[in-house]
């Protein structure tokens, strides 16, 4: 659905109010303690001591927008690795774009000069002790996530990697296990569990103001069926092929094509659901209790690339292994589910990820039988009411405050006979956040620096091996199900670290 600029702003003022209505004390101290925005809302301090020493391994697109946005109080860079030349140099002048500015333009010429740059993490893994080296931030291509942070955790060293945790769910074991073993944290980046504007979200749809939430949507369509343009089809760079041309298979990558282009083979990447998906099963499952899921069914094809007459050349002729449409469906449990009694308290989650169309920006709308929550991009909130025999009408163009609900059951949506916002939505601090990365750094570094092995709940780091594990098993079971088109049962021994279960070698779901 498209909502006209006005809408948008009504909806992002319902947004503020019910947030500024339902947060007042929390926002209120919040604004006398003077600490980031993050610690904030995450429950953690300012680190005292010195900020943790840190080795970056991958400094492509995304360990760049690490680089720019880390917290230089809590993390101190003190060396790097990438295999491409091209990328290691990028990571120290930036790539021309305000999200990756390099670390020269972060840190400063005479600071960014003392960070040591390694050819590959074996080399910044053996000069560990002379640097100092405390923990790691992996963001490699999705195949290596598991190879190079179990050897980084058997040298003691602490892991940040990128999501997704693992290729597979056996590895995600593996490395839950090791991390145990070795007394080191693994922290995993899907930064919506540190996204303050989840979090009011979340806050939101915990208080009951949505009412019963029977489905969620999310998408992610992109369009690159423009002749020669591709967001994940890259160049090769001469430099990077002259480099590695000898050595690129002892990394795990068949040639420099799936060092490079690693998003479309299957022995790289994970497709859709891992690169995109995952984050937003996550949003998902985030907004519903963090439960597991129940079932899952899905289609997914190449239907776009590699088929005769679609497209313009190029496409035609491209050779990509993964999917270039999913659309999957998730059962999720109610709050009152229960398998025997009450099988029928379930909540739907559809997801769908294109190559062709992106009329609709990518986010997750959230559907209450009393409001409609919709998150755009992950940087815009927006809250629409129901129309209600009580309260009055709904809609994209009904102001709305929050009112405690006459039953006495909590907050209710009330609708609001005005053309301005109120007070409290139009100072609401939530505004210019984060989308979560910066917050992940400094929550990371302070359990470092404090010892805190703590569960999630108890104010440990919030997406942990055992959280990240249970994000891998939603995306890659989602792409089991497409794959062999059937409905799976997720298993609750597979969400279970302790037990060898894994869906990808389950008969039941690959067949005996
Ligand atoms: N959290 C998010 O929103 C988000 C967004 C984009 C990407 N990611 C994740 O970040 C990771 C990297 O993605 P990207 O877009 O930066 O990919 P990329 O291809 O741009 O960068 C990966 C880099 O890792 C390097 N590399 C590979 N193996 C290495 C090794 N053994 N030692 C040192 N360097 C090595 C490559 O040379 C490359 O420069 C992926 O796991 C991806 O899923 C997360």
């Amino acid at each position: 659905m498209h909502l006209t600029p006005e809408e948008e702003q009504i909806g992002k003022d319902n947004f503020n109010e019910a947030v500024s209505f339902s947060r007042r004390d929390f926002l209120k101290t919040s604004a006398s303690a003077g600490a980031g925005m993050g610690a904030l809302y995450f429950g953690y301090k300012e680190l005292e001591g010195e900020p943790v020493r840190v080795g970056f391994i991958g400094t492509g697109d995304e360990g760049s927008v690490l680089i720019t946005q880390h917290p230089e109080k809590y993390m101190d860079i003190v060396a790097i690795a990438d295999l491409r030349p091209t990328n290691l140099k990028k990571a120290i002048i930036g790539h021309n774009n305000e999200a990756r500015v390099g670390l020269i333009n972060k840190l400063g010429k005479d600071k960014a000069s003392k960070i040591k740059q390694f050819p590959d993490h074996k080399s910044l893994i053996k000069a560990k002790d002379e640097l100092g080296l405390e923990a790691v931030v992996i963001a490699v291509p999705l195949s290596q996530h598991a190879p190079v942070a179990m050897e980084c955790l058997k040298a003691g060293l602490h892991i940040l990697s990128e999501k997704l945790m693992a290729h597979n769910i056996t590895e995600c074991k593996e490395l839950v296990l090791e991390a145990r073993k070795q007394k080191r944290l693994y922290a995993v980046g899907h930064q919506r569990h540190y996204s303050v504007l989840y979090d009011n979200a979340n806050h939101l749809v915990e208080s009951g103001l949505l009412g019963d939430i029977r489905f969620i949507r999310a998408q992610w369509h992109r369009n690159n069926s423009f002749p020669g343009r591709d967001s994940w089809l890259k160049k090769i760079p001469a430099e990077d092929t002259e480099a590695l041309k000898d050595k690129v298979t002892e990394y795990g990558y068949d040639d420099m094509d799936h060092l490079v282009n690693w998003r479309l083979y299957n022995s790289t990447g994970g497709g859709l659901m891992a690169e995109l998906g995952s984050h937003q099963m996550d949003a998902c499952s985030i907004f519903l209790g963090k439960k597991h899921p129940i079932a899952v069914q899905g289609y997914g094809g190449r239907n776009f690339y590699g088929v005769k007459g679609v497209g313009s050349k190029d496409k035609q002729d491209d050779k990509r292994e993964i999917d270039d449409q999913v659309f999957v469906t998730l059962e999720f449990p109610g709050q009152h589910y229960d398998a025997k009694d009450n099988p029928r308290d379930i909540c739907v989650v559809t997801y769908s990820s294109i190559n062709t169309n992106r009329w609709e920006p990518y986010g997750e709308t959230v559907f209450g039988s009393r409001g409609t929550l919709i998150m755009k991009t992950e940087k815009e909130a927006m809250l629409f009411k129901e129309a209600s025999p009580s309260t009055g009408g709904g809609g994209p163009e009904q102001r709305l405050h929050v009112i405690n609900a006459s039953d006495g059951s909590g907050v209710a949506l009330d609708a609001y006979e005005t053309t301005a916002p109120s007070a409290q939505a139009s100072t609401a601090v939530i505004e210019k956040l984060s989308r979560g990365y910066t917050e992940e750094m400094e929550h990371f570094c302070h359990c470092v620096r404090t010892e805190n092995f703590k569960k999630p709940e108890d104010g440990g780091l919030r997406c942990n091996g055992e959280v990240a594990m249970a994000d891998a098993i939603m995306a890659l079971t989602a792409n089991l199900a497409m794959k062999h088109q059937k409905r799976i049962l997720f298993k609750p021994e597979w969400f279970d670290v302790d037990n060898d279960a894994v869906p990808e070698t389950d008969p039941d779901v690959i067949g005996k």
